[in-house]
């Protein structure tokens, strides 16, 4: 029995393997915020309200990153199955609706060797949490990921070595500043530290190892506590490539739109050989991300502050079944 109906010309299993490849994409502690309405002619794509994450994202900026994410590979898995997808994103300023982009089918034909590269990656990239080894990435690979970002209408800004204090200082304040709420501390306990088997939120094996007191940056502890003591002398690269997605417009569309750009700069990466994670903290505290502006030269939003290097990948995060995701439109939910 198919989980989904045809649509976009596609018959339910191909519509299946589309919806799965949507749903690989990351998002903060794997809460796969979406939801996708199909209807023989369009797919919607939808904020999921009911994962929201209030502590960490109050005003679901991070959200709808993930959704974005999640709009960048259907869009390469359409076009992986022959339909170029045509994507509409409606006007910011109606609050009541959760509808983020539709998606209808353009001209049917071969996808581009570029988009065919980053769909194999889909299923490769994974968060790695664990430290990188002292191999600086190449220029040509920075390069591609500033033009894969670009290419969705955003900016990467790779930050300099005469910028990396700044930006440790706002990681460690926005740090301090959520652990001392205990409504973060309650969410970020309920979404991480996960038994093998749990369909959502950060499995225990993913990680990465503990933090420690001597870390330059501090990354989240994603186990609850249930890390093992590291390895002596395993300790994190001493200068990470930090990079910065940014737009110059803010508001929901422009947070897809910069999902769909984190997406392709971290497949790209992954094509590249690199692995990447994400450290949120800055963005998430609404002075430490106004002072990150500040930092890029102003007129920039931040919106994704990533670490890329290389390394060993991380383990597969789980995902919920394509079924939980999708729904069927019905004429009295008509578009
Ligand atoms: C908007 C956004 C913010 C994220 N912030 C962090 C973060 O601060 N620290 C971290 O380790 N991972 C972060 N992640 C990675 C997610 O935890 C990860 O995507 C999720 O657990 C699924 O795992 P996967 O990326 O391996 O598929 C973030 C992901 C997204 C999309």
């Amino acid at each position: 029995m198919p989980v989904c109906p045809a649509a976009l010309g596609l018959p339910a299993e191909r519509v299946e393997a589309v919806l799965r490849a949507a749903g690989a994409a990351p998002s903060l502690h794997n809460s796969q915020p979406w939801s996708f309405r199909l209807w023989r002619h369009l797919i919607e794509v939808h904020a999921d309200v009911g994962r929201r994450l209030p502590a960490a994202d109050p005003e679901d900026r991070e959200l709808r990153l993930g959704c974005g994410a999640a709009l960048l590979n259907l869009r390469l898995a359409l076009d992986h199955h022959r339909v170029h997808p045509v994507v509409t994103v409606p006007p910011d300023g109606d609050d009541r609706t959760t509808l983020l982009a539709e998606v209808r089918a353009g001209q049917r034909g071969s996808p581009s060797a570029e988009s065919e590269r980053l769909y194999g990656m889909i299923e490769r990239r994974h968060t790695a949490r664990a430290p990188f080894r002292e191999r600086p990435v190449p220029a040509e690979l920075r390069h591609e990921m500033i033009q894969a970002v670009q290419r969705e209408g955003c900016w990467l800004h790779v930050v300099g070595r005469g910028e990396l204090g700044h930006l440790e200082g706002l990681v460690h304040r926005a740090h301090r500043v959520q652990m001392a709420d205990g409504r973060f501390r309650e969410e970020l306990a309920r979404w991480t530290g996960r038994d093998v088997g749990d369909p959502e939120g950060v499995p225990a094996a993913a990680a990465g190892p503990a933090p420690e007191p001597q870390d330059q940056w501090v990354l989240r502890d994603f186990s609850a506590g249930r890390a093992p003591r590291r390895e002596p002398g395993l300790a994190f690269e001493a200068q990470p490539l930090l990079a910065v997605v940014s737009s110059q417009d803010s508001g929901p569309r422009a947070e897809v739109r910069a999902g769909e750009a984190l997406q392709r700069m971290l497949l790209t990466a992954t094509a590249g050989g690199l692995v990447a994670s994400l450290m949120s903290q800055v963005i998430e505290v609404a002075e430490t991300r106004q002072e990150l502006a500040t930092l890029l030269g102003g007129g920039w939003n931040p919106h994704a502050v990533v670490r890329i290097g290389f390394g060993a990948p991380g383990p597969p995060a789980p995902r919920r079944p394509v079924g939980d995701v999708v729904e069927a439109g019905t004429s009295a939910s008509s578009p």
